[in-house]
């Protein structure tokens, strides 16, 4: 299987935890966009929807969904979304495709948080993937010094404007041996939006694509 059929597949397997009259949180991200693809075929089990950024709402809305707030929503039955790496924890690194603060909210918010991913990215140690961090512009230089001393390499994510209207650092080279310890602080330095680590809201529910199918793993 390639990495595209993965991503299919761990997307379909996604559906069973969509039950009648679910108020489902959806990420963003091209595994994500597998699985907008078949909701259709659930339409009827889906009480309302909320979207984690712009592209997956036009995505949506494309489909004939009507997209909601959160803040009409108040809190969703399930949150399905991918990630950029997840240890045997199922603590992640998000916000390879910028949209790390919504998603956090959402994830936040959600009853069950399911992530969806192929098995490229289950790691031991989260780190290899370059840790995205949310900042407001005029902190960018600032905050990205306060990561230096954490021992990270921030590279700005050029001409990326978030949702939000906010910036975005890819930090490389974080030693994530704590993840916990690590977000906090990342999420502690002034002018900091969100951190992609989520380790204090990490997955209830991994399924993980390979070769031999699809797997599951739960907190
Ligand atoms: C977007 C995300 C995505 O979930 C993550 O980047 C994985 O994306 P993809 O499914 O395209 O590999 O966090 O902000």
């Amino acid at each position: 299987m390639d990495a595209t059929e993965k991503k299919r597949a761990a997307a379909k397997a996604a559906l069973e935890f969509i039950e009648p009259g679910t108020r489902l949180g959806v990420g963003t991200g091209s595994t994500v966009n597998c699985l907008i693809e078949l909701l259709p075929d659930v339409r009827d089990r889906i009480d309302c929807l909320v979207s984690s950024s712009k592209a997956t709402t036009a995505l949506l809305e494309e489909l004939g969904f009507e997209v909601r707030t959160l803040n009409e929503v108040g809190s969703t039955d399930v949150y399905i979304d991918g990630a950029d790496e997840s240890d045997k924890h199922l603590q992640l690194i998000k916000g390879g495709g910028g949209a790390l603060t919504r998603e956090k909210v959402l994830a936040a918010a959600a009853r069950r948080f399911v992530c969806i991913i192929d098995d490229s990215k289950l790691v031991g140690m989260l780190g290899t993937f370059p840790v995205p961090v949310e900042v407001l512009p005029m902190a960018q230089e600032f905050v990205s010094r306060r990561l230096v001393k954490l021992r990270g390499q921030p590279v700005w994510r050029e001409g990326f404007v978030t949702d939000n209207g906010n910036h975005v650092l890819d930090v490389q080279g974080l030693q994530i041996v704590n993840p916990l310890d690590m977000e906090e602080r990342i999420d502690r330095i002034p002018g900091v939006v969100a951190v992609g680590i989520f380790a204090h809201r990490p997955a209830d529910v991994l399924l993980i694509a390979g070769d031999d199918g699809v797997r599951e793993m739960r907190t």
